[in-house]
């Protein structure tokens, strides 16, 4: 377990339900079922992580220099929702099949509470960045690029951790 209890008390009978819905008992069940969808979990960390780093080193100023950073940002935006849309359809299962475990977890607790930043910061900074469109990296682009990686190295780093701590 995590140690210190982070949630309250109040919604521990809402992880037990959520543990014993349909879905979580299958893939608890499952011997399978687990590894299976975290490896696909772990496909989808590829490539979200390619997704990002592609704009993010481009707003940085050092990749695909020679393309328009509003042509790289609009071209990338496909990659990352469908990365975003795979951690999610692998994420839950592998969720509810350890709700109560993920409850005790204090990374998981770090890692649901920086993804809504991290999903917000770079979807509202990549609109503003296509819709400004800077000719060439400067200061702002890059603190765009350095915020974004921060925020999802965080969310990556304290999944990765649930498994350490749990
Ligand atoms: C969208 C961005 C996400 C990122 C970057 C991410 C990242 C990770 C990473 C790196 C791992 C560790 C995999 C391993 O140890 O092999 C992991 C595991 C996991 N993720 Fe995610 N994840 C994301 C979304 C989600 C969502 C939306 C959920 C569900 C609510 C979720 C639930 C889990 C669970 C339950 C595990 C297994 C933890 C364990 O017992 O080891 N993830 N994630």
């Amino acid at each position: 377990m995590g140690g210190r209890q982070f949630a309250p008390e109040a919604w521990l009978p809402f992880f037990e339900w959520l543990e014993y819905t349909a879905l979580g008992t299958a893939v608890r069940e499952s011997i399978w079922a687990f590894p299976i969808i975290e490896a696909v979990h772990l496909l989808g960390l590829g490539l979200l992580g390619g997704a990002l780093l592609l704009v993010d080193l481009r707003l940085w100023g050092t990749g695909l220099t020679r393309q328009p950073i509003a042509a790289v940002v609009r071209h990338g935006h496909r990659w990352l929702v469908a990365g975003v849309a795979l951690m999610f359809v692998t994420g839950i299962p592998l969720f509810l099949s350890e709700a109560v475990k993920c409850y005790y977890n204090t990374s998981f607790w770090v890692k649901m509470i920086s993804l809504p930043f991290a999903l917000g910061f770079t979807f509202a900074a990549r609109r503003w960045v296509a819709a400004v469109a800077p000719s060439r990296a400067d200061w702002r682009t890059r603190l765009i690029a350095a915020v974004s990686l921060g925020l999802w190295f965080t969310v990556a780093a304290a999944g990765r951790w649930i498994g350490f701590s749990g």
